[in-house]
């Protein structure tokens, strides 16, 4: 069984970039991973059973819709037996409040030697996600961006807890991609 690290952070944050970045280091000295979007898996899904269009309405499906969902992404992604990076989040921010991205039954099938969470300064992120047509984010303010960073850390502890997994923290600050690219990069070595 290869190693498995769990990346996540709020939307916005730059998992994304700073997992391509970091890869591409690692590829250059010959350790590979494949990269895993758990959102593509749960959005695959959602697709074929006709419940969105775009993975942003996923966050306000049903929360029963959603579990399941997260639950058959989990087992597949479980079933990968090499080096895995597996890019999603400690909480979704639904319309009723957060959900677990990795209760229990998520963590039982993924078993993560790490997780890391990708963090940077609230006000950077909001300029990040308005500045991304791509996505129809969720319009938070400041203040909202830092309480979503504050329960995700607590989440990530409570993870720490039960699986005994590492928690790494990895600033993704403007213009200092190539240091959390390199950070992430030590902690998959
Ligand atoms: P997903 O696609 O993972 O949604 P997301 O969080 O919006 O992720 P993104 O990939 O869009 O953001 P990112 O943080 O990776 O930022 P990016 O690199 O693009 O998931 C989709 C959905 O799936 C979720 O909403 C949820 O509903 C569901 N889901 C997933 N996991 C789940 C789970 N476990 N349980 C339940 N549901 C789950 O960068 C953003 C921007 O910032 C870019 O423009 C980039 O150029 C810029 N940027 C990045 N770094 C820097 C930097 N250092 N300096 C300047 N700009 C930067």
């Amino acid at each position: 069984m290869g190693k498995r690290v769990v990346i996540t952070g709020v939307p916005g944050v730059g998992k994304t970039t700073v997992i391509n970045k970091g890869l591409e280091i690692l590829l250059a000295e010959g350790v590979t991973y494949e990269s895993i979007n758990f959102g593509t898996f749960m959005f695959e899904t959602a697709v074929q059973d006709g419940l969105v269009r775009d993975r942003d309405e996923m966050r306000r499906l049903d929360r029963t819709i959603q579990k399941r969902l997260q639950k058959n992404a989990a087992a597949a992604i479980g079933k990968n037996e090499g080096n895995i990076i597996i890019d999603t989040h400690c909480s979704v921010k639904t319309p009723k409040g957060y959900l677990a991205g990795l209760p229990e039954w998520v963590l039982r099938e993924l078993n993560p030697d790490t997780i890391i969470l990708v963090e940077t300064d609230e006000d950077q992120i909001l300029m990040r996600r308005l500045n991304d047509p791509t996505r129809v984010r969720d319009m938070d303010s400041a203040k909202e961006i830092l309480e979503h960073q504050q329960f995700n850390r607590s989440l990530s502890a409570a993870y720490a807890v039960i699986t005994g997994c590492t928690v790494k923290i990895v600033k993704n600050q403007d213009y200092l991609l190539e240091r959390a690219a390199a950070d992430m990069a030590a902690v998959l070595r």
